[in-house]
């Protein structure tokens, strides 16, 4: 009687568990993930954005923008890598838009220098698991139009479909791709696109400059695109958005320059990029002292306009000192400097814009809007980090996040029901009880085991079926 009714629960417990793991891709609304890079949070402001506004009027919008405070570097590479991993860049390994690794032979080069360059992924696997692996190894399809980072596999995983880096695919057809991804015959649930403006233009006009503010109106045009063809199949309303970038934007130019040729011997030391906010200095051998007072000690000077640190000294809140590959001295410009060095460049280009500084820096801040069934409508949040992004996302899909720095707590009320999974894993719990009575409570913990069991086996099919369906689209 007893092994009777524990053989009932197995299959009922089954029942669910099939249930509980194919909700992700087959219940939950498909989730689209934009950057528009280097979009700073007040830009929202600078024009009139039909589109934009209509999406901070249905949904979700942070008022002073998502306060960037994981992501020191506030560069490109860095901060997308944090947006799909909800990681600090210590914990992901994306420290720069340029990296050295010892245990690297091959140059990392990042693809608007080349986008022809492949970059070992070893750079990329390095801890972090971005959402699309996420998503796929748990049943789920994504597809990715030039995302940061997404051409390399990591876990031994590429996005399901991908269109690669290539600055001269206008920005209408990275739409289109993903609308054709989203209505296929099996449509990712995931969409990743990055665009490049408005930060192309900012730093070589300056973020003040009307070309910018032009960049912004292109911005938004495009967002309205995206809307018209959402509606055109049908999505619109049927899918959650969320629109962000990776930093902001702030004014430089060729007066405001660290030389650092005017402290240390250009004999002395390697430097990743010699035109940039955050100097990532290589001592040669023996010199780190050498190399490191000097610097110190000019950094002291008045008027100097940046700080030195050892790695191990680099302030924990930038959360970027716990990485091998963080070089062993690195040097802080303050806003609107920039290091140049002729050890690397020979010389520096005029730059009217840039970031790369103190996330504390208000100017470093990008904006975050979103919309879509699940979230809350009329909704102003202040600021956030953009750690969170990730487990935010990972609910919309349904899907159990890797490990990473951020919390769902923290934005969970954002969402119209940021409790659901929780209610109807109570209701599962219930129908339990009722159905099965006291022999259902004494089971519950052993089935629950069983149930994590089953549930793995049932991923790992629906990740072969859909690795199958995907050869068969390469096929076809
Ligand atoms: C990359 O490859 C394409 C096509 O093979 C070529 O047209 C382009 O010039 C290359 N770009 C670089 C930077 O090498
Ligand atoms: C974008 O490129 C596509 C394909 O090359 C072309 O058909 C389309 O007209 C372009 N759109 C814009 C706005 O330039
Ligand atoms: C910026 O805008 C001005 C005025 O429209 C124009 O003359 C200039 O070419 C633009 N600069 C760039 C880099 O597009
Ligand atoms: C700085 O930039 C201005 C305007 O772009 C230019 O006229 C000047 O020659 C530059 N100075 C140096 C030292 O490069
Ligand atoms: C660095 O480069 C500039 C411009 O090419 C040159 O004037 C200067 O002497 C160089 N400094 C050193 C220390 O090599
Ligand atoms: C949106 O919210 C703001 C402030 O919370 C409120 O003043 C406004 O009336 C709301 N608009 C709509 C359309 O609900
Ligand atoms: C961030 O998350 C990673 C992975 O769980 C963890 O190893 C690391 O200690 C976390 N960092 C912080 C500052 O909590
Ligand atoms: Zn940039």
């Amino acid at each position: 009687m007893f092994v009777f009714s524990i053989r009932a629960l197995v299959i009922a417990s089954l029942c669910f568990s099939l249930k509980a793991v194919a909700a992700p891709s087959e219940e939950k609304p498909p989730l689209l993930l934009i950057s528009f890079d280097g979009f700073r949070w007040d830009y929202l402001t600078r024009a009139q954005l039909p589109n934009i506004e209509r999406i901070i009027r249905e949904g979700v919008h942070a008022t002073e923008g998502v306060l960037v405070k994981n992501v020191v570097d506030t560069s490109t590479l860095p901060n997308h890598w944090t947006l799909v991993t909800g990681l600090y860049p210590e914990s992901h390994g994306i420290i720069g838009n340029f990296l050295r690794d010892d245990d690297i032979d091959k140059k990392f080069i990042p693809k608007y220098i080349n986008a022809n360059y492949s970059n070992d992924p070893r750079y990329y696997d390095a801890g972090g698991e971005p959402i699309w692996v996420t998503n796929q190894f748990q049943g789920g399809r994504s597809g990715s139009v030039m995302w940061w980072g997404s051409e390399n596999a990591v876990k031994w995983s590429r996005p399901t479909l991908q269109m690669p880096y290539d600055d001269n695919v206008n920005f209408t057809t990275r739409v289109d791709v993903m609308i054709e991804w989203l209505s296929q015959k099996y449509p990712v649930n995931l969409g990743l696109i990055y665009f490049f403006e408005p930060d192309h233009i900012a730093h070589t006009t300056g973020p003040e400059s009307s070309n910018v503010t032009e960049a912004i109106k292109y911005t938004d045009v495009i967002v309205g695109y995206l809307l018209k063809r959402l509606k055109e199949k049908n999505l619109l309303g049927n899918i959650n958005v969320i629109i962000t970038s990776d930093h902001g934007m702030t004014g430089t130019s060729n007066e405001t320059l660290i030389y650092l040729d005017d402290f240390i011997n250009i004999e002395d030391y390697d430097i990743l990029t010699g035109d940039t906010v955050i100097a990532h200095i290589f001592p040669h051998e023996g010199k780190l002292t050498k190399v490191y007072r000097s610097l110190e000690k000019a950094s002291k000077q008045p008027n100097s306009h940046f700080k030195v640190f050892l790695s191990k000294d680099i302030p924990e809140r930038f959360h970027m000192k716990n990485n091998p590959r963080v070089p062993p001295i690195v040097a802080f410009a303050d806003i609107h400097y920039r290091h140049v060095s002729n050890a690397s460049r020979g010389d520096h280009f005029p730059l009217a814009g840039t970031h790369g500084y103190d996330n504390e820096e208000r100017d470093m801040r990008p904006f975050f809007i979103a919309m879509g069934p699940d979230f809350k409508k009329n909704f102003t949040v202040r600021s956030f980090n953009s750690v969170h992004i990730y487990p935010l996302m990972c609910q919309l899909l349904g899907i159990k996040p890797a490990p990473n720095n951020g919390s769902l707590t923290v934005v969970s009320h954002f969402l119209k029901d940021g409790v659901e999974n929780a209610t109807t894993f109570a209701t599962y719990i219930f129908v339990l009880v009722v159905v099965n009575g006291a022999a259902g409570m004494f089971a519950v913990g052993f089935f629950r085991q069983h149930r994590n069991l089953k549930q793995r086996n049932v991923s790992m099919k629906l990740t072969s079926d859909d690795t199958r369906k995907r050869l068969k689209n390469t096929a076809s």
